[in-house]
């Protein structure tokens, strides 16, 4: 059986944070009510936007500002709203820390982690959370941008989150050692720290991992995630993580702040959210996980069993209204939720790698 969207009121304190965490209640704004997502698309624009790399967009000037007042906006929205950006982090603490059973008639806590709920998961949330910061500065037009780490040009800190500390993106809860123009080392593990090497050796490791990683693990099993229904476990003891989130958690070990007791906030499952850059580094990861399925001349494909496909979960929306989605609903970025990615050159697919 597959997970279905939990009750907001089945939320409680998250049983699964670490010690001193930042915040300790996850829990959104309640409600019964909810639409599906055929409803919300009714008064949703259509209009496909397109997501442009961060290292790009940095030297526009006018993007960059509509992005800072978009977050800017939401930062100031009351923490009540489900809008406001706290609330917008909290989803994935409640998410992923162990804020929701199952289903109220199963004691075991929802993990969108360690499974084939990964993908989607953060593709939804991602969504949402564009929607809203559309939304807020009036722009259906808007789309967020995205961390563009497999490609040379982007394997570091996005200059626009980091470089200036007023600026809305900004987030101290960072490493300090790993700001721009610190090079990306995407075998970086905090127990072994910084390795010295230079940014052509760093290079072409990435890109070779890159390569074993998503050109290699072809089918969904491997590169999405194993298998997760109602009664399953999903932890870092029991991890069925595909490929493409064993890539991700690099990143957020390496931005992360070493100094902070869980490596918060990108370190860390419950303070991620709260970091604007989160949401950059899951739109390449959501880009991934699309071009990843163009492989082979387009022969692989996402899983067709129903328990993923008809997997629910429930977020607000630019409106506050609550809207239960399904797998099924969001497996084209383009055709379902009208987004696409322009700009990326994918240089790990070269067989040299
Ligand atoms: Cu929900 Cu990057 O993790």
């Amino acid at each position: 059986k597959p997970i279905l969207a939990p009750e907001f009121s089945s939320c409680h304190l998250p049983n699964d944070l670490p010690s001193k965490p930042r915040v300790t209640n996850c829990c959104p704004p309640n409600s019964k009510d909810f639409i599906h997502f055929s409803d919300h698309l009714k008064y949703t624009s259509k209009k496909v936007r397109a997501r442009r790399p961060a290292h790009i967009l940095a030297y526009d000037k006018e993007y960059v500002s509509k992005f800072e007042r978009a977050i800017a906006e939401m930062k100031k929205l009351p923490p009540e709203d489900p809008r406001s950006f706290v609330q917008q982090a909290k989803i994935h603490c409640a998410y992923c820390n162990g804020g929701y059973p199952q289903s109220p008639t199963n004691d075991k806590t929802l993990q969108v982690h360690f499974s084939w709920l990964f993908p989607p998961f953060h593709r939804w949330y991602l969504y949402f959370f564009e929607r809203i910061l559309a939304e807020l500065i009036d722009d259906p037009t808007f789309a967020i941008p995205f961390w563009n780490w497999d490609d040379p040009d982007g394997m570091h800190m996005p200059i626009m989150y980091a470089d200036n500390i007023d600026s809305p993106l900004y987030d101290c809860f960072r490493n300090r050692a790993h700001v721009p123009p610190k090079f990306l080392d995407l075998n970086y593990s905090r127990s072994a720290g910084d390795i010295l090497a230079d940014d052509i050796t760093l290079t072409n490791n990435n890109l070779k991992i890159l390569h074993t990683r998503i050109v290699d693990n072809n089918t969904p099993e491997l590169f999405l995630g194993k298998c997760y229904h109602l009664g399953s476990e999903a932890s870092r003891l029991h991890s069925g993580a595909g490929s493409l989130e064993i890539i991700h958690n690099t990143l957020h070990a390496w931005v992360g702040d070493p100094f902070m007791p869980n490596n918060e906030d990108m370190g860390n499952f419950y303070s991620s959210g709260f970091d604007t850059l989160f949401y950059a580094h899951h739109a390449n990861v959501d880009r991934l996980w699309s071009v990843w399925k163009e492989l082979d001349g387009g022969t692989r494909t996402d899983f067709t069993c129903k328990d993923w496909l008809n997997t629910e979960f429930i977020f607000y929306d630019q409106k506050k209204i609550p809207v239960k989605v399904t797998v099924a609903e969001c497996l084209s970025d383009e055709k379902d939720l009208f987004y696409k990615y322009e700009g990326a050159e994918n240089t790990w697919k070269d067989p040299n790698n």
